[in-house]
């Protein structure tokens, strides 16, 4: 019997699908991600040789009635690459576009995911681009190229939602590259579900993915995030996609971070960090510079500290305000920092180090509008706590660069030569790390401009800079 309209249950997180509700997630665990969507697969023969059907229900590369072979006999080809004209997403992709790749570009809405992808579209050079739009006309996409700069002539751009058509005229067309802005607004006609639900994601992002491995060309996938930060909803997409991109940042703010999550042709926790012009994004190449105002006195309650996201060293400035508490309750408050992380750090210094901060308020903040997780900027957090308490300034020309323990010792961080190097690089005069890193002192170079300033404890920190 053919029931009239099918559903079915997906978990708006992980992609599962169900026959029915559940209040939780079997797969994933989590609570009331459940929602139900029409699917299209009705008469099981039928289905059967729907391939948006099979496709779903088997594999998202297609690969079926495949042989096994011996892992010495298949060749080993290097990717090939492109590069897209931005050293910073060349970088970020492990040296350049691989030939075949799905690569999804997500990022809050206005954070600049369609300037950065038509950017890249107009400016690779002796690339074919297809940009395909499911959220600007043709008309809109010109005005935005028209501050782009670049070759408006290596790039077609295409209105177009139906995933279907979107295939049959990539085919036809043959670009060397394919934006789709965005994977929410595609969708595929063998589908009952509206655009933008989970198994019309799904079902787009792997077709594309087929495409993308069939043919070799490049698929940029633009895709939004939601407001608890995943990638489309469903994390499925973060599975089937071969780099995940994100743009981070304030949109109100100039400054933006593109983050490598995942990439199967490079490493991770990667970061490129741009400013939005009025001429589109421009690449910044030294950030540290950026997150160290210069004021000209030293002020205090600000410490310098060192964070390392992926293996770029950061230089960020941290302020700190500590004030008498006006109410009964002390608060606290951190942003771009964990304040249950700065909650310990002020235990630490009642218990260990003797500062009464049990009835003062604090506040603290990143430069910036960065996060912070990296456990190195705990010392130059500490400092600044201190600087503001005791209302005495440190010098803009220290920098920190260590981790600090419940027993108030001052532990070592990794990469300490690359951040030694990147202080020394912009003109710090000393940077404080611990006594235990051993290869801090290996880090020395002769006629060193920079001091390299070993501290077992919060106590000789204080020594040196309360001079
Ligand atoms: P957009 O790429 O549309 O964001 P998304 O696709 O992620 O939603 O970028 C939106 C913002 O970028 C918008 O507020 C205007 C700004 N912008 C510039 O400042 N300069 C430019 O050259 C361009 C094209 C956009
Ligand atoms: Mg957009």
């Amino acid at each position: 019997m053919k029931s009239a309209k099918k559903t079915a249950w997906f978990c708006s997180n992980c992609g599962n699908e169900y026959h029915q509700w559940m209040g939780r997630c079997p797969a994933c665990g989590e609570w009331n991600t459940l929602v139900e969507e029409p699917v299209g697969g009705h008469d099981p023969e039928a289905a059967e040789k729907d391939e948006a059907y099979t496709s779903r229900k088997k594999s998202f590369l297609g690969f079926r009635n495949q042989k096994p072979e011996s892992l010495d006999k298949v060749a080993a080809t290097d990717e090939n690459r492109m590069t897209l004209g931005s050293v910073e997403v060349d970088r970020l992709l492990g040296g350049g576009l691989v030939e075949g790749s799905l690569v999804l570009l997500g990022g809050e809405p206005g954070i600049g995911k369609s300037t950065l992808s038509l950017q890249v579209a107009l400016h690779c050079k002796g690339l074919n681009t297809l940009y395909v739009s499911g959220e600007e006309s043709p008309k809109q996409i010109k005005l935005r190229a028209q501050r782009l700069g670049g070759n408006q002539s290596q790039c077609q751009v295409l209105g177009e939602t139906v995933l279907e058509n979107i295939v049959k005229i990539a085919r036809e067309t043959g670009p060397d590259i394919l934006v789709i802005d965005s994977i929410q607004t595609v969708y595929s006609e063998k589908l009952d579900a509206s655009a933008g639900s989970v198994s019309q994601v799904k079902e787009c992002a792997s077709a594309l993915l087929r495409m993308a491995k069939a043919t070799g060309i490049p698929v940029i996938l633009v895709g939004h995030i939601t407001k608890d930060g995943t990638i489309a909803g469903p994390k499925v997409l973060e599975h089937i996609v071969d780099v995940v991109l994100q743009f981070e940042g304030d949109s109100r703010g100039a400054y933006r971070i593109l983050r490598s999550m995942k990439n199967r042709f490079g490493s991770t926790d990667e970061i490129a960090v741009f400013e939005m012009t009025g001429a589109g994004l421009r690449e910044v190449t030294n950030p540290s510079e950026l997150f160290i105002p210069m004021h000209k006195e030293d002020l205090s309650g600000i410490a310098i500290g060192s964070m390392l996201d992926g293996t770029r060293p950061l230089m960020i400035e941290v302020q700190a305000l500590v004030s008498s508490a006006a109410y009964g309750m002390p608060q606290r408050s951190a942003t771009g920092f964990d304040v249950r992380r700065l909650n310990m750090l002020l235990a630490v210094l009642e218990k260990r180090a003797g500062f009464r901060l049990g009835s003062k308020d604090v506040f603290l903040n990143m430069a910036g509008g960065l996060r912070v997780g990296d456990p190195a900027i705990d010392l130059a957090v500490v400092v600044a706590v201190l600087s503001s308490n005791l209302d005495i300034p440190v010098s803009q020309r220290c920098c920190f660069a260590a981790e600090v323990g419940l027993s108030g010792e001052i532990r070592p961080v990794t990469q300490v030569e690359r951040r030694i190097a990147e202080a020394r690089k912009l003109g710090f005069e000393e940077i404080f790390v611990s006594s235990f890193n051993k290869d801090s002192a290996l880090a020395r170079i002769p006629g060193d401009t920079i001091g390299i300033v070993p501290v077992p404890d919060i106590g000789s920190v204080l020594k040196h800079i309360g001079r």
